[in-house]
């Protein structure tokens, strides 16, 4: 089936069978044999990067309200994993230093900027990634290109990936203004073809769909040469691959 496999990327963690974007989610995806974790970032009231999808707090926990509005201090109190199941309460919002602590050294950590908040939110997270070192591959990503290119702007360590949801004449023309800035692609896995993987690749790119949950839609992103795949299904992902390595 394979060129060469791709990396196994968790989305939230393993978001199919555990609550997204907390410590048991991103755990279970690790254990399960990922090769790293996406997950979602946002700005606390204070000033800190917490690790939530939506810009409430309503849908993932037992709260109500605007992150941007709460003390991480408040936002910790919450209940993120009770919602999912019952065997998950306790469980709480992360921050994503915390994230960085528990997650082993060596593995990709995707980080998803939801929002730049003024600019607060890339200038936080340029510095706490100055604290991190170099411990884990590292790739941050939005859907917002602007937000990106002032994060590479501020720290021009950083790896870039752009998110994207469509399926431009040319994907490469994403770059465009953004020149030398980009690492890696993340389009939606229904919206790239075989040619567009060969040719982004060919241009040095790494390509990372996101969120195909499927086993036939896994088995054509590998034949496509994808360099890995962001699901909320790792595990399943992970045998797979496994199986087709014999
Ligand atoms: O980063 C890939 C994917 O997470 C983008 O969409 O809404 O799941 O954050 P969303
Ligand atoms: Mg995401």
């Amino acid at each position: 089936m394979s060129k060469n496999q791709p990396l196994v990327i968790g989305h939230r963690g393993a978001a199919s069978i555990a609550p997204e974007n907390t410590w048991a989610s991103f755990r279970t995806a690790i254990e399960q044999g990922a090769d790293g974790i996406e997950l979602d970032i946002h700005l606390s009231a204070d000033g800190k990067l917490i690790v939530i999808h939506d810009d409430t707090v309503d849908r993932t926990t037992d709260g109500s309200g605007e992150v941007w509005k709460m003390t991480a201090e408040e936002l910790r109190k919450l209940d993120a994993g009770a919602w999912f199941d019952e065997r998950f309460r306790g469980e709480r919002l992360p921050l994503l230093e915390e994230v960085f602590a528990l997650v082993p050294p060596g593995l990709l950590i995707n980080i998803e900027i939801k929002g730049s908040y003024g600019g607060k939110l890339e200038e936080e997270l340029s510095r706490m990634l100055d604290a991190e070192g170099r411990s884990h591959r590292v790739v941050v990503s939005s859907f917002d290109h602007k937000i990106l290119q002032r994060l590479k702007r501020l720290r021009p360590a950083t790896a870039i990936g752009l998110l994207y949801s469509a399926n431009p004449v040319t994907h490469l023309g994403l770059t465009t203004g953004m020149q030398g800035e980009v690492t890696s692609f993340h389009p939606h896995h229904r919206l790239i073809g075989e040619s567009d993987i060969t040719e982004l690749r060919r241009a040095g790119y790494a390509v990372y769909p996101y969120t195909p949950n499927r086993e036939e839609d896994w088995r054509r992103l590998v034949r496509a040469g994808a360099s890995g795949i962001i699901t909320d299904r790792p595990g399943e992902l992970r045998e797979l691959l496994r199986r087709e390595a014999g």
